[in-house]
């Protein structure tokens, strides 16, 4: 059975089935709490219901108050909803909010989805998960490793298995351990979040994307973080890779493209010629300073009048204050452009 619970003060929304608790039926759904434990014990994903009936599916060593519980004071963590709901919780609205973490995951999987490209998989304890919001990075450190800074590709909604794209640079020790040496079950430790590269989820405006390379983590991240809460505004991905057919993950935007009915997709490619390779495109400012400014170009083609979007994208450094002054010269307010530049990818 499963329930609509509208969550005040932000008026946000989710689905709860009656066997699960509102923590993670809200964290499913991306939907960012305050919590601590998970368990009942240190009071710290406190809720009090407005408006319909809840059941304590746990017990919890936390005590409540007479007075707390005849205001409707719940424990989101060991509550489970009896029918549809209005309850005030606790939201973390900013990615300061989020506590900085450090925990020790697992290799799950290693997946070469092409030649210089590895979606890494990790896995984290069931009992500590992670906590950010989509777009966010974290710090990788492998023992004997110099630890580098990735951005997650997964949605915070799936907060036990963590994605990472991982592109071969010869030379630099993490990517030529990855791709030489480390293999499933391996523990790296994950420390983090960090980061400001997040969706506006105040705003209603339709939304660009525009990914290069494998810039397209945390784009991903964000797109899927997107459809978790349901947002209803149209999204538009552009992705640009170097080389033709270097989208790695395309098969995956074209399934986005058929589940979803305001979501639209352009692959870009770069031009390459022959014997470029796309590291060496994300690593020469001419190259990728080319690269962003055909993407740029697609973009004023399609949407002359940017004034009214929200548009996120991933450069590398030497070209993001090019392709943030081709977008604004397109009417693109600056609290519109949402820019992750870090040497990352
Ligand atoms: S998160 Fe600690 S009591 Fe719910």
């Amino acid at each position: 059975m499963t329930f609509r619970i509208r969550m005040l003060p932000s008026g946000k929304e989710f689905s709860a089935e009656k066997t699960e608790t509102l923590l993670e039926a809200a964290l499913r759904s991306g939907i960012a709490l305050k919590y601590n434990c998970n368990n009942g014990t240190c009071g710290g994903c406190g809720g009090r219901l407005v408006a319909g009936k809840t059941h304590d599916t746990f017990h919890h060593d936390f005590v409540l108050s007479d007075t707390q519980k005849a205001q409707g004071h719940v424990l989101l963590c060991c509550t489970s909803a009896e029918t549809d709901l209005e309850i005030e919780v606790n939201e973390i609205g900013r990615a300061e909010g989020i506590p900085q973490q450090q925990i020790a995951t697992k290799v799950e999987r290693l997946e070469r989805v092409q030649e210089d490209t590895i979606i890494l998989h990790l896995r984290t304890p069931r009992s500590q998960t992670l906590r950010f919001f989509a777009g966010q990075h974290l710090s990788l450190a492998i023992d004997g490793v110099p630890q580098r800074s990735k951005s997650l590709a997964s949605c915070p909604c799936n907060a036990m298995h963590l994605q990472f794209h991982i592109r071969h640079v010869p030379g630099e020790p993490f990517s030529e351990y990855v791709f030489r040496q480390l293999k499933p079950s391996q523990t790296i430790m994950i420390a983090g979040p960090q980061g400001s590269f997040t969706l506006d989820e105040s705003s209603h405006r339709p939304i660009i994307l525009l990914a290069y390379e494998t810039g397209f983590a945390p784009i991903k991240s964000i797109i899927e973080h997107a459809i978790a809460l349901e947002l209803e505004q149209p999204l538009h991905l552009y992705w640009m890779a170097h080389k033709p057919g270097d989208h790695y993950l395309k098969n995956l935007c074209r399934s986005w493209l058929d589940a979803l009915d305001n979501f639209k997709f352009t692959a870009l490619d770069g031009g390459s010629t022959a014997g470029e390779s796309s590291w060496e495109a994300s690593a020469d400012p001419a190259l990728g300073l080319r690269d962003m400014e055909t993407a740029g170009t697609a973009i004023t083609t399609g949407y002359p009048d940017l004034s009214g979007y929200d548009v996120y994208l991933t450069a590398p450094d030497s070209s993001a204050q090019e392709i943030a002054s081709l977008l604004q010269q397109a009417g693109l307010p600056e609290e519109q452009l949402h820019l992750d530049v870090m040497k990352r990818f």
